[in-house]
């Protein structure tokens, strides 16, 4: 298994290009199963969670060319099989997104029940519900779910109890072709969600709300195929500014946008980053400060993300003050304090909250990755530790950060890839 080895270093400075959201270019992917024609999806993100998305589509048949530049043409008419593999899903939790359009679409669709990060128990209650409540016979089998409609799903009423990302998406693909009017309430209304939106929008379909709790649906006989440019990682980018407020360093993103990052960017400020920003780039600058503490709480969009968590932790870890951090979406999505704490990082964990007493420095230890996010709180923290640290178990990383030790390095910091 590859390993990063990274030796602490001073504050980071430099430039990088942003790329496209992963967690927008998975649920388009899916959506790509609605149309009648092929579609073309750019600024596709280079990360192993889209290669098993593409490996799942090609799995059932479903036609796959990529250019160099990471754009995708898809042609869903192809398809022969209506089933999503353990062998692929286990590896990644939004191959359930595949389920309500393939559903929609094609009456037929069998998925294995979703692996992913280890952060809680992430059940899908409410996405097969929501699907029941659209007609959908659902029966769970050996692992698999198994769902089929008579003709076409019916439009709805459904009120989501829980806010889901992944909820909304699938009820929302499945509800652009199903017959009359649906309304999900409740909805999540992260950006990714408005990006996948628009993509269905683009291709034919009646969505109103977009960006709201509430989206209204009428559905469409048929949608078309269309070209769609996925928007920049808000996370990739959050993470890049914390690397270089946590080192006391500068950093300017281009390709992305700071209008989806309030939360994150209110709270740099906090720390006392100076932040600038156009259409397309931010900058920060900390003036070679060390961060001020700042207490946070994740919660659904527009409020902190808690994709955003285990960064901002590693930063609290080292700054000048003491915080709290609540997390209420994952339970188990503190667990990389641990590995913190065998750096130097002084920090209890009482229920879902972490209380972090920042130290002057943390010292470099081997530490292991135990989801997506938390590894990159660990390159964060190795990158202003004193010595070396190796971060084992990185194809979590890998899942959702295109080159991170490449464009870490083009700011400066220490770090190379060993390959195990
Ligand atoms: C998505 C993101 C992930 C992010 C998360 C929360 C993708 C590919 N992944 O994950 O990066 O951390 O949103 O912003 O976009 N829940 C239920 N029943 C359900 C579904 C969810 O109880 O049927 C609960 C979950 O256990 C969790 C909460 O709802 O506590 C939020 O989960 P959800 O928004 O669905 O996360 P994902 O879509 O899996």
């Amino acid at each position: 298994m590859d390993k990063l080895i990274i030796r602490g270093s001073g504050p980071v400075d430099g430039e990088i290009r942003i790329s496209g959201s992963k967690n927008s270019a998975l649920p388009i992917l899916a959506a790509t199963l609605l149309a009648d024609g092929p579609m073309h999806i750019c600024n596709m993100p280079h990360l192993n969670d889209v290669t098993t998305m593409l490996a799942l589509l090609r799995c059932m048949g479903v036609e796959v060319t990529i250019d160099e530049k990471m754009c995708v043409e898809i042609d869903p008419s192809t398809i022969t099989e209506f089933t999503a593999p353990y062998d692929l899903v286990k590896t990644m939790r939004a191959s359930i997104l595949v389920l309500g359009p393939m559903l929609s679409h094609f009456g037929v669709a069998n998925v294995s029940f979703p692996g992913g990060c280890a952060i809680g128990s992430r059940p899908v209650d409410i996405h097969l519900r929501g699907l029941e409540a659209m007609g959908a016979k659902i029966e769970v089998d050996e692992g698999y779910i198994r769902a089929k409609v008579d003709g076409r799903l019916k439009g709805a009423h459904i009120f989501m109890d829980v806010v889901t990302v992944g909820g909304t998406e699938n009820l929302l693909m499945a509800a652009v072709l199903a017959d009359g009017k649906t309304v999900l309430e409740n909805a999540a209304r992260e950006p990714e969600i408005v990006d996948l939106a628009n993509c269905l929008v683009a291709m034919g379909a009646n969505i109103e709300g977009i960006g709201s709790d509430t989206l209204v649906i009428h559905g469409v006989k048929r949608l078309q195929g269309c070209t769609y440019n996925v928007m920049p990682d808000r996370i990739e980018t959050g993470t890049y500014l914390v690397a270089a407020a946590t080192s006391g360093g500068r950093v300017k993103l281009k390709d992305t946008c700071g209008v989806i990052l309030e939360s994150v960017l209110l709270k740099l400020e906090e720390a006392g980053a100076s932040l600038n920003m156009g259409d397309d780039w931010i900058e920060l600058n900390m003036n070679g400060n060390r961060p001020k503490s700042v207490n946070l709480r994740t919660a659904p969009y527009p409020a902190f993300p808690t994709d955003m968590q285990a960064q901002f932790t590693a930063m609290n870890a080292v700054a000048e003050g003491s915080a709290t951090v609540v997390e209420t979406i994952f339970e188990n999505r503190l667990i990389q304090i641990h590995e913190l704490n065998r750096m130097g990082a002084n920090i209890t964990l009482e229920g879902n909250t972490a209380i972090i007493k920042g130290v002057e420095r943390l010292k470099g230890a081997p530490v292991m990755a135990t989801d997506l996010r938390a590894s990159a709180s660990l390159v964060i923290a190795g990158m202003v530790a004193e010595g070396e640290t190796i971060v084992d178990r990185i194809y979590h990383i890998d899942r959702g950060y295109e080159c991170i030790e490449e464009k870490m390095q083009q700011l400066g910091a220490n770090i190379r890839r060993m390959p195990g």
